[in-house]
């Protein structure tokens, strides 16, 4: 049922900035695999290759073994029904309840009856443990409370894959800890593939079965948590032990200050 993701040196640039400059690895079904990197890398524009909103210059990506970019619209459609995301933008519909937010995409995109919805709907909001909270409204819920309604959201179609992005940004520690244990357990309980990007190393660590390191456009890191967190390149120790300067540099990409200063003076 799961699935899994294979990178082929892929290529993508915006403008004159190479974002991804022949990345290729393997995303293993079945587990949770973490992608991370500075902020800038290019994590959420891999989640957007990866789920067909945006198209690599060069390379492939294969989802479950298709190509997701030589798909025709319908194919690219049946493809998106097999992933869930968790953006970060991802809101809820405010004029919605709780569990009308869940049901919004069964009521979509199934034939299931109005009572069959509700029910599936139910179980998905048991499943982030908030069956209970179905007839709040969005603005009475805790951001953590938000988040995970809208991960119950996001596996109600019972995706085979889903894509997180930057999860654990603005949770507190408890509602931290219960989002770190349900990636994991909807992970072994709906045998799906999750991907989590961030740049929140310990979270991630905890929570990751496989941990791939990118930067400037290359990948420079990967394996199991154990063996990325004990590898000795440098650029992987600057990202890992938080330091803000090392082979990685911080600035983006600018001219010389010097330049920028007597373009101020003239
Ligand atoms: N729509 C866009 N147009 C131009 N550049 C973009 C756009 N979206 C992102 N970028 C640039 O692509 C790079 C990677 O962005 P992103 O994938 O959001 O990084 P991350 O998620 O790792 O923080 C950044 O340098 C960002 O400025
Ligand atoms: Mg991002």
């Amino acid at each position: 049922m799961s699935i899994e993701i294979t990178i082929e040196n892929l290529h993508f640039a915006r403008g004159d900035r190479r974002i991804f400059d022949g990345v290729s690895l393997e995303i293993p079904a079945g587990q949770v695999t973490a992608v991370m990197g500075p902020s800038g890398t290019g994590k959420t524009t891999l989640l957007r290759l990866i789920s067909g909103q945006l198209t690599p210059d060069s390379g492939r990506i294969l989802v479950d073994g298709v190509d997701v970019h030589r798909q025709s619209k319908s194919g690219l459609m049946a493809l998106r029904k097999r992933m869930g995301m968790l953006f970060q933008s991802g809101a809820l519909f405010t004029d919605m309840t709780v569990l009308e937010n869940v049901m919004f995409p069964l009521q979509v995109h199934t034939d299931l009856s109005p009572a069959m919805v509700r029910s599936v709907a139910l179980l998905k909001l048991e499943a982030v443990g908030l069956r209970g909270a179905g007839e709040l409204r969005p603005d009475e819920l805790s951001g953590g409370m938000a988040r995970r309604v809208a991960l119950a959201r996001s596996v109600a179609l019972d995706p085979a894959l889903m894509l997180y992005d930057e999860p654990f940004v603005g949770q507190d520690p408890i509602s931290m800890g219960a989002l770190l244990r349900l990636i994991q357990e909807l992970n072994s309980a709906l045998h799906i593939t999750s991907v989590v990007v961030s740049h929140d190393l310990t979270e991630t660590f905890r929570v990751a079965d496989n941990v791939f390191i990118l930067s400037q456009g290359k990948l420079v890191a990967g394996g199991t948590s154990a063996d990325v967190s004990e590898s000795e390149d440098p650029q992987v120790q600057q990202f890992i032990q938080g330091q803000a300067d090392g082979p990685v540099p911080i600035h983006y990409p600018a001219v010389s200050l010097d330049q920028d200063l007597q373009q101020v003076k003239k």
